[in-house]
């Protein structure tokens, strides 16, 4: 009996204390802790103390447009603020790219959001949800570089050859090297006009989930310890036969793969996979029409006898 009562009362402490921790975890979330940080910062900058206690509360952006809540902002709060958080630490900097003429201008946050352009869970508030390689995450979120393959979105006619998209050199990289290497010889790239038939079609390879990607693709021989879709990609143009080595001992015998390995460089390879990743199925993104830009005027002379087989869409037949 006794002893009864001595467990029961462990049992009921314990219970508190996880009750009371869960609590203060509710009450002090992470995003608090940078939004206090910010406050302060926000009153040095300004010369104004009151800032410092300025309330704190999740902020979003509800685009019923685009079909999102984007939170981004309830940790980066400064995101906008170009005059006092230009060089700022994360998560305060304000936006690259937003100075006079530059391209996020024609982005604003209130319209667009971030997860347009970054992917990721919109509605994730800790670093750990929203940040890195996520598992219950599908479209895992895009930083750095990366981010440039959510541009084909919506300007669609950058792929045409007589077009220097010059806001992202990372994908104009690319379209050099897969117009170089001949890859449309074996894949099908429909925004490029190609239509290889050696070689599984990439034409939609960027709006593919991790899901669905990772059950048709072999990581045993990535060595990056994470495994998503970018980083196979990244190893395979690295070095084709090693991630897809075939199996002798298979039957039929499964030969090594026919893509050559064209002894790229670290800065091709990540162009290449950024590239990819930026093919989209129009239908799955599905972007408002008021969200699409006019076409990216064309400034290049385009090569003499461009490859193309597929006459490329035009973006003005799909307006009303
Ligand atoms: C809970 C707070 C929090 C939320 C919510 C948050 N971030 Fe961050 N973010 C951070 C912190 C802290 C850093 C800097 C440390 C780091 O890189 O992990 C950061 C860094 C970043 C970077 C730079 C990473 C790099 O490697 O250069 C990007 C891009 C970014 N966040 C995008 C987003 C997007 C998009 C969202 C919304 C889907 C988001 N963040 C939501 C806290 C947050
Ligand atoms: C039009 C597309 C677009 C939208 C919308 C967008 N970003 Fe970005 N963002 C980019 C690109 C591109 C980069 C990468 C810049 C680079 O590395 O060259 C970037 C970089 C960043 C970084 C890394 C630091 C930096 O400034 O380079 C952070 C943090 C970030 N974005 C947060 C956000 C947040 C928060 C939002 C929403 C409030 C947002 N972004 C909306 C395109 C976008
Ligand atoms: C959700 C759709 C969408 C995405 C994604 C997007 N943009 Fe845009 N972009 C637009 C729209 C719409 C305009 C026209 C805005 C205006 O004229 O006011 C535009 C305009 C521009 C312009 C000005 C020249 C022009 O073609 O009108 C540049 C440069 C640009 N975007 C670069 C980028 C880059 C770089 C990225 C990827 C990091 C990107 N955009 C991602 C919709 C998008
Ligand atoms: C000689 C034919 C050939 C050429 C040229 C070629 N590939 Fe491939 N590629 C293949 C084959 C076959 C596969 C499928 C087997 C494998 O390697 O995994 C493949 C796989 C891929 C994949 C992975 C597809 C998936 O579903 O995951 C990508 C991406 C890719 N190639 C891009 C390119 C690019 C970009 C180029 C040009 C720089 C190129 N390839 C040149 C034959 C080729």
């Amino acid at each position: 009996m006794y002893r009864n009562t001595i467990l029961f009362a462990s049992l009921s402490i314990a219970l508190f204390s996880l009750l009371g921790f869960a609590m203060y975890k509710e009450e002090n979330p992470e995003w608090k802790s940078y939004q206090k940080e910010y406050n302060v910062l926000l009153s040095e900058k300004a010369g104004d103390p009151k800032l410092a206690n300025l309330p704190l509360g999740l902020k979003q952006n509800w685009n019923s447009v685009l079909n999102r809540i984007d939170r981004c902002m309830t940790c980066h709060m400064g995101v906008s603020n170009t005059k006092f958080f230009a060089d700022a630490k994360q998560p305060y900097k304000a936006h690259s790219f937003l100075g006079e003429g530059e391209f996020m201008r024609k982005h604003p946050f209130e319209k667009f959001g971030c997860t347009i352009c970054h992917q990721g869970d919109p509605q994730a508030n800790s670093v750990e949800r929203t940040h890195g390689f996520v598992d219950h995450v599908d479209r895992q979120p895009l930083t750095g570089i990366f981010v440039y393959s959510s541009c084909s979105k919506c300007h669609t006619n950058l792929y045409a050859p007589d077009v220097d998209f010059k806001e992202a050199p990372v994908l104009m990289k690319g379209k050099a090297l897969v117009m170089q290497k001949g890859c449309g010889g074996c894949h099908t790239i429909k925004q490029m006009g190609y239509g290889g038939i050696m070689a599984p079609e990439l034409s939609a390879f960027g709006t593919r989930t991790e899901l669905a990607f990772h059950l048709v693709h072999d990581f045993s021989h990535v060595e990056n310890p994470v495994k998503s879709m970018k980083n196979w990609e990244w190893e395979h143009f690295k070095d084709p036969q090693k991630i897809t080595p075939g199996n002798r001992l298979a039957t039929p015998p499964q030969p090594p793969t026919i893509m050559p390995n064209f002894h790229l460089t670290d800065d091709e390879t990540t162009a290449l996979t950024v590239f990819v990743m930026s093919f989209k199925d129009k239908k799955v993104e599905n972007i408002p029409m008021d969200y699409l830009p006019p076409p990216y005027p064309a400034t290049v002379q385009a090569p003499a006898a461009p490859p193309a087989k597929v006459e490329p869409k035009k973006r003005s037949a799909k307006k009303p």
